[in-house]
């Protein structure tokens, strides 16, 4: 049964811009107005608002995102990918799950998706930050492919969350070798992949999605905000992340199907056409050197193509810096 608490939700959405008075609130729910003022203060701190006037009532003006197992399955019509899907409240970090997850067999196209993730990963054991507000996601695959292959996986993955993202909100959105994407020179996803295989084959990948959706500054750290973006900072919104999981799994899935029945070249050409300071002169990072050269594109092994000197030069590992 409706708590009280739920059937006021209803009644005041029902009534849409209309104000509803105390009273009437009171009368329909069978409780005291002392009781609906207190509902309202607490539906207030769980993020509802709402407009309040003298003789007029209440309406309401905003609903908080819903964001758990439910609504990101409702709806979600993909065939194989998140058909095994587990939300977590909150968690350490979504690629230790699905680590644990795949070494019990779980199937391919497995996800496990958190709210909030207290040890979030990212490239070379970095810290991800990855508070309340933002798509934190692991999936599970099981390709048929050689482990040099796998870099491919986070090139191919950054290119399909582009085009849903860009999409999806009409921001312009960048792809930043080897794993970044990119708005407005700050970055609002990373993407980890790892693998677990033999030197010849892939047991299983787990490809990490991060991304900042409703996020706003004061959220990040200090040493954070003036590098990392979020969907809701660029455009002044705030996004219901079920359904951008929704948009994201079907992408993915589909063009998963496409790439394995393919290859890469479709993926690598979309890349270029996306990419962050393409044909820009850039600064790169090794373990050994910084220096600078023009960015051309990437290869068939997801190396990134620089031109240096005279030369066109793939890059296997390094970061680009500026
Ligand atoms: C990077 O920027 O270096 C990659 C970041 C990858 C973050 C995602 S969030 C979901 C998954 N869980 C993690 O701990 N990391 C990945």
């Amino acid at each position: 049964m409706a708590s009280k608490r739920d059937k006021l939700i209803r009644l005041l959405s029902k009534n849409g811009e209309q104000y509803i008075s105390g009273q009437e609130l009171s009368e329909q729910l069978d409780i005291s107005r002392t009781a609906i003022w207190k509902h309202i203060n607490e539906l207030k701190k769980d993020g509802y608002e709402f407009d309040s006037a003298p003789k007029k009532g209440y309406r309401l003006t905003r609903i908080p995102e819903s964001y758990n197992e439910s609504t990101i399955k409702w709806g979600l019509s993909t065939e194989w990918l998140g058909n095994v899907l587990y939300f977590k409240e909150s968690i350490d970090s979504t690629q230790n799950m699905a680590h644990d997850l795949a070494k019990k067999h779980a199937p391919h196209g497995t996800v496990v998706i958190a709210n909030e993730q207290t040890l979030g990963r990212g490239r070379l054991e970095r810290p991800f930050e990855s508070n309340k507000g933002g798509i934190w996601m692991s999936v599970i695959l099981r390709p048929q492919m050689a482990p040099h292959q796998a870099a491919q996986i986070t090139l191919f993955t950054s290119v399909v969350i582009a085009e849903v993202l860009s999409t999806l909100t009409g921001l312009p959105l960048k792809v930043k070798w080897p794993n970044d994407l990119y708005i407005n020179d700050k970055k609002v996803c990373g993407i980890l992949t790892e693998m677990n295989g033999e030197l010849d084959s892939i047991n299983y990948l787990i490809i990490g999605i991060g991304i900042n959706i409703n996020q706003n500054e004061n959220q990040f750290s200090s040493n954070l905000r003036e590098k990392a973006t979020s969907i809701n900072i660029a455009s002044n919104l705030t996004w219901n992340r079920a359904e951008i999981v929704q948009d994201i799994l079907t992408a993915l899935e589909k063009n998963y199907e496409q790439y394995m029945d393919t290859g890469f070249h479709t993926y690598k050409q979309k890349w270029a056409s996306m990419a962050y300071k393409m044909n820009e002169m850039i600064t790169i990072q090794t373990p050994q050197k910084t220096y600078s050269a023009k960015l051309i594109g990437i290869d068939d092994n997801g190396a990134l193509l620089i031109e240096h000197g005279n030369e066109t030069v793939p890059l296997y590992s390094g970061e680009i810096i500026w």
